[in-house]
């Protein structure tokens, strides 16, 4: 039956009639926060390019994440920020290291809240790669997968609940699972950044981290950002390697491939609104082109719809509020 009979507008004519048939919705405790936990900062450190958003101290993250599980989110993932890096990113595995650390205190501090950590070198490498880089200027990929092993294994010993690996080296979920298995950690999740593409949506972070490739960029491990199809064959060896979840990264740009890795894949998704998208919208919002609230909700709404379970974005503890002023 087409117009008259059919009047789409009859269900969008009241808060009440829309509220009962709205199809997706978005809840605290689907979001994650990261945080970026540093060694030698001080309490608190602002970053230029992601306004609202502060490179922690161990103490700065418990507090942070103490406020993140009282407004009901999910998670926090963490990024350590090492005091020095070297050329192998040893304070990656460093039992003592900073993520270890931060995991430790913050299980402590709010063991509800669950603690997931990104599995990565280039946040402790001279270098700025996610691996180890070979004299002519490649990045090794097996022998930086044994190194990301380690790493895993040192954020499960810490406490982690989930490790998420966001290098994008061949073979990691594997051979993670392989030692986590192996040292008694076969009850920790893995969240496999399985497509992350090679973005200029990522810049804000890598001033936040200070992990800019100090030569070449990431295009040689990072996916081409025309490719759908390697994104749903990248998802489906990660879940042959023994992936629990999948990630989707950046987000904005991507909402197809959510929705394919998702249908391809049937494990729970992630979608990782990245520090670019969000510091479009602080900008946007702070020069009065749109309104924050608005434009971030639409935006989780939309990921929800695409596909996603799991939303990793910065916005987490203003949407965390606004959702609850809803409800
Ligand atoms: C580490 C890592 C990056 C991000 C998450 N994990 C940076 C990169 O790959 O350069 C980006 C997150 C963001 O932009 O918010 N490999």
């Amino acid at each position: 039956m087409a117009f008259p009979q059919t009047r789409m507008r009859r269900l969008r004519a009241s808060a009440g009639m829309r509220g009962l048939v709205r199809e997706t919705d978005v809840r605290a405790a689907q979001l994650v926060l990261p945080l970026f936990v540093g060694e030698a900062v001080p309490e608190r450190e602002p970053i230029a390019t992601m306004p609202g958003v502060q490179r922690l101290s161990l103490a700065g993250a418990v507090e942070e994440a103490r406020a993140a599980a009282d407004l009901g989110i999910g998670a926090v993932l963490l990024f350590g920020l090492p005091a020095v890096k070297d050329e192998h990113g040893s304070g990656a595995w460093d039992e003592a290291g900073v993520a270890q650390l931060a995991t430790r205190a913050i299980k402590h501090a709010a063991p509800g809240l669950l603690v997931i950590t990104d599995v990565c070198l280039c946040e402790y490498t001279s270098h700025g790669h996610c691996g180890l880089v070979r004299e002519d200027g490649s990045v090794d990929n097996d022998a930086s997968v044994e190194l990301l092993a380690r790493t895993a294994c040192s954020h499960a010993r810490a406490g982690a609940d989930i490790v998420a690996p966001s290098d994008m080296m061949d073979g990691r979920v594997g051979a993670i699972r392989e030692e986590l298995d192996g040292e008694g950690f076969a009850e920790t999740p893995i969240l496999a950044y399985s497509a992350k593409f090679a973005s200029a949506f990522y810049g804000p972070f890598r001033d936040a981290a200070h992990s800019t490739p100090a030569f070449g960029d990431r295009r040689s491990y990072q996916m081409d950002p025309a490719n759908g199809r390697e994104a749903v064959r990248e998802a489906l060896l990660d879940v042959r390697e023994g992936a629990d979840m999948v990630m989707v990264k950046p987000a904005l740009a991507y909402g197809d491939l959510i929705r394919a890795v998702k249908r391809a894949t049937r494990l729970p998704v992630a979608a990782y609104n990245v520090s670019g998208e969000y510091a479009m919208v602080k900008a946007a919002a702070a020069a009065g082109y749109l309104d924050e609230r608005a434009a971030v909700l639409e935006i989780l709404t939309s990921l929800r719809r695409a596909g996603a379970e799991v939303i990793i974005t910065y916005h987490a503890k203003d949407a965390a509020r606004w959702l609850a002023e809803q409800t």
